[in-house]
């Protein structure tokens, strides 16, 4: 059997001297007139390569989308139209409102919500859709956005998993009036946890920073006046600096999530029962977590695959499992109405799995785990001819850090 010597995780961050030159600097400086200084710069250089006007520097991406959904005034008695397959961080803000998630199904090539779903979904409460750019796919935004402006309804965009990807020629984050990102330690910006809300509306972003604050106006550093119930959600300086860090380098983090996919994409596209992220014309895919999706005839499901790839020290994470039959909506029937073919996102959930992502692959690891996999898919009974790669010269990303 085929084990790695040592544990390869599923994912993990590029962090360098600069990295740690920074978060020291800010531990040192980020006080007294200072503090909100790395926040700045963040926020600037986020708002600057997304291509929005504005960014806002908050904990996680969770409390980036609980503000959006607050600022736009989404509550009581509202229902939100979401993908059926996503991570709860998208979905469990819209409760966090008092509003009602209700679920539709997802697209077979990009995992993301499927448009012909939503506007079958669409009713007298519905208040918002909210797309979720999954593991760096892009949605097909133009249709998402014809259905809004033709219903009348808020366009929002989870770009936690999407940073550095495009779709016709705007930057994941363009989309809707306001996107979230996460930067917690898995993503491709990572700063361990912390999030960014990035939108183009002057309003929406004055209201975000008055919600962030407690309620407080923006700019009222001494009067402390609470003008409602709001929230707690900063960013700190430290994690800011690394957001910093980070973002000097955004270009050559893209280009070797993008190297990672292009060594597995050679030793497996083709391979028939094996499906891979997808980027259709017109897109470019970020490729946060390098995904593929089994057939069902192969007869694994992700949880077996799972423990098969750990008994080889090679760590995975199952795809999303579909929302819409997870006892935290169990009680919430809008939930359980799950709009679409619905078959399609049940059936490449089960057989979905994340492989090693992380920015310490390099692409002989790659070629350990494409080779486990082949062992285990052979050991169950299938026949599939393995691809053995030709080495892809890629002197720019060598030493990556
Ligand atoms: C699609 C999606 N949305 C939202 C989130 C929430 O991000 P955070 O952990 O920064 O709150 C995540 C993070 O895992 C995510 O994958």
């Amino acid at each position: 059997m085929i084990v790695a010597s040592e544990r390869i995780p599923v994912a993990g961050p590029s962090i360098t001297e600069r990295e740690v030159e920074l978060a020291a600097e800010a531990a040192r400086t980020a006080w007294y007139a200072n503090h909100y200084a790395y926040n700045l710069r963040f926020e600037a250089m986020m708002a600057d390569y997304v291509g929005v006007k504005h960014a806002v520097s908050v904990p996680h991406a969770t409390s980036a989308l609980h503000l959006i959904l607050a600022a736009l005034g989404i509550g009581q008695g509202d229902e939100v139209i979401v993908p059926d397959v996503t991570w709860i961080a998208s979905v469990a803000p819209i409760v966090y409102v008092g509003a009602e998630p209700v679920f539709v199904d997802i697209l077979p090539d990009t995992w993301c919500i499927d448009p012909a779903a939503v506007e079958a979904a669409i009713g007298p409460r519905t208040r918002a859709i909210l797309g979720v750019d999954l593991y760096g796919s892009m949605c097909d935004w133009h249709a998402l956005e014809a259905i809004a402006q033709r219903h009348g309804l808020h366009l929002i965009e989870d770009a936690a998993e999407a940073l550095g990807s495009a779709y016709h020629g705007r930057r994941a984050g363009c989309f809707g009036e306001a996107a979230a990102f996460s930067f917690h330690g898995s993503k491709t910006v990572a700063t361990g946890e912390g999030g960014m809300l990035v939108t183009d509306s002057r309003d929406l972003y004055e209201r975000v920073l008055c919600l962030r604050d407690h309620g407080r106006a923006p700019g009222d550093h001494r009067r402390f006046i609470n003008q409602e119930i709001g929230f707690k959600y900063r960013m700190n300086g430290v994690t800011a600096a690394l957001g910093v860090a980070q973002m000097e380098r955004i270009d050559r983090l893209i280009a070797h999530k993008r190297a990672i996919f292009g060594w597995y994409r050679q030793r497996l596209d083709g391979i028939d029962g094996i499906t891979l992220n997808a980027e259709p014309a017109g897109t470019e895919n970020s490729y946060w977590m390098v995904t593929i999706v089994l057939d069902a005839a192969l007869g694994l499901d992700k949880f077996e695959l799972m423990a098969e790839f750990d008994k080889r020290n090679i760590d995975t994470r199952p795809f999303f499992s579909p929302l819409s039959s997870m006892e935290a909506f169990a009680d919430r029937p809008a939930a359980r109405r799950l709009i679409g073919p619905g078959d399609r996102g049940q059936a490449i959930a089960r057989h979905g799995l994340n492989l090693p992502s992380g920015y310490n692959m390099n692409e002989d690891k790659v070629e350990l785990v494409v080779a486990a996999l082949t062992e285990i898919l052979v050991e169950k009974g299938a026949s599939i001819t393995p691809k053995h790669g030709r080495r892809l010269s890629a002197p720019a990303l060598q030493g990556f850090p």
